[in-house]
């Protein structure tokens, strides 16, 4: 172990150094009280000191009420050194908060054995504060998770409350475009009949488009409710054991539209995986969502490559997609999850796809996660339960 030795005298000091390092400890050197002090406040000061008593710039009463002054978690333990007899100075030293002390001239064995004491409480103190500092960290992580979820359960709230309340009025707005578009074309047929007027000619053009514009919006605002229902619902899963390749496959057919043009799906499966347990439909959805997070995000790119692994992890099977973007900023991997975040044009993200399949894949009893690759990309996995690892299926209930 590192050990201060703070001794004036050259003869005394290069004996306790000689019987130390021998013991194979080793040692810094320090001339004087100031020297002593110096070397304490370093970050990477030892942890054992032995201090002579006296000292010249500084003796050793002063330096260990320094010592004891500083703010630092780390807390040093102190031998200090005096000569036989001064009772006095002892007593002082230990008051001072010395935690030990060796009289001169020092015995080696007896220096020995009270250095080996001043290296257990030293490494016992380090091991107490790594310790505590390990709680302080899972403490300030619990908070922070604690925090997280009341915002989210606030949220989930609130979404649902807005679900309901636009449901009805979006309902008639479809309806009424609905209406419209219908008898539109009788309209437009006798508008035309009424002559050739310039602003005939621009309602005969334009209503068309508003109309074809409300649907959009209307479909648009129905994904929406649909997406906030589901996400504070959570609805009831069906459950039946099925295999993640077919899920895959089917995901992969529905996504083939935004994949086709610039990227190469590359699919490495193991020869035999297990069933999971689950609801089919809702695995493509969650497939469906990263397929199509992983597109947008290779848009730009000339050409693209999404590789699907699977794999099994001790009762797990784990599915893993990666794609070759521009993965994550810290703060979208700190938010991508919240519902309702989204880094996409305004009409192209809603910010749920994620939140909503995190939700499924965790009724499932799996975990969804994301990291960026070595080489930049996104790396989105997930796992579900093998299916004769999880609790028993009813047919009643199963699907798909
Ligand atoms: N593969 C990926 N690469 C880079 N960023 C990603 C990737 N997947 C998700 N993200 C980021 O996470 C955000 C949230 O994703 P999420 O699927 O929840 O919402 P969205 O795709 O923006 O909208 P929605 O899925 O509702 O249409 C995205 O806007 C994007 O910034
Ligand atoms: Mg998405």
């Amino acid at each position: 172990m590192r050990i201060l030795i703070a001794e004036d005298d050259f003869t005394s000091r290069t004996m306790l150094t000689a019987v130390l390092e021998k013991g194979g400890h080793e040692i810094v050197e320090a001339r004087d009280g100031n020297d002593a002090w110096e070397a304490i406040q370093q970050p990477d000061a030892p942890g054992l000191v032995i201090l002579d008593w006296m000292m010249p710039e500084m003796d050793g009463l002063e330096v260990v009420r320094r010592v004891r002054q500083m703010p630092t978690e780390r807390r040093h333990y102190i031998i200090m050194l005096t000569h036989k007899g001064d009772r006095a100075d002892i007593v002082a030293g230990l008051e001072a908060g010395a935690d030990d002390y060796l009289t001169k001239p020092f015995d080696a064995g007896e220096l020995r054995a009270r250095v080996k004491v001043g290296r257990r409480m030293v490494e016992m103190q380090d091991r107490l504060s790594k310790f505590a500092n390990k709680m302080q960290t899972l403490a300030e992580e619990r908070a922070r998770q604690l925090v997280h979820a009341d915002r989210l359960a606030t949220l989930g709230v609130l979404a649902a409350g807005i679900a309901h309340e636009i449901n009805n009025p979006v309902a008639f707005v479809a309806g009424n475009a609905q209406t419209i578009e219908r008898v539109w074309d009788t309209v437009a047929t006798q508008l035309q009949n009424t002559g050739d007027d310039e602003e005939i000619a621009f309602i005969l053009e334009e209503v068309p488009k508003m109309l074809a514009g409300i649907r959009k919006g209307v479909d648009r605002i129905s994904k929406i409710v649909r997406g906030l229902k589901s996400y504070v619902r959570q609805e009831k899963m069906g459950t039946a054991p099925f295999h993640l390749d077919d899920a895959i496959e089917t995901a992969l057919e529905l996504c083939r539209n935004s994949l086709k043009y610039n990227v190469t799906v590359e699919k490495n499966y193991p020869n035999i995986l297990p069933e999971v347990l689950g609801d089919y439909r809702k695995m493509e959805q969650v497939l469906v969502n990263l397929l199509t997070n992983a597109a947008d995000a290779m848009s730009e790119q000339k050409q693209g490559t999404l590789s699907i692994d699977t794999c099994v992890d001790k009762d797990f099977v784990r599915v893993t997609i990666t794609d070759n973007g521009p993965g994550m900023t810290p703060e979208v991997l700190d938010r991508m999850f919240d519902p309702f975040y989204t880094t996409k044009t305004e009409g192209k993200g809603t910010g749920l796809g994620l939140s909503i399949s995190k939700g499924i894949i965790e009724q499932h009893g799996g975990t969804l996660e994301a990291r960026n690759t070595p080489e930049g990309g996104a790396e989105l996995s997930f796992t579900l339960p093998v299916a004769s690892c999880a609790s028993p299926v009813t047919k009643e209930d199963a699907s798909p």
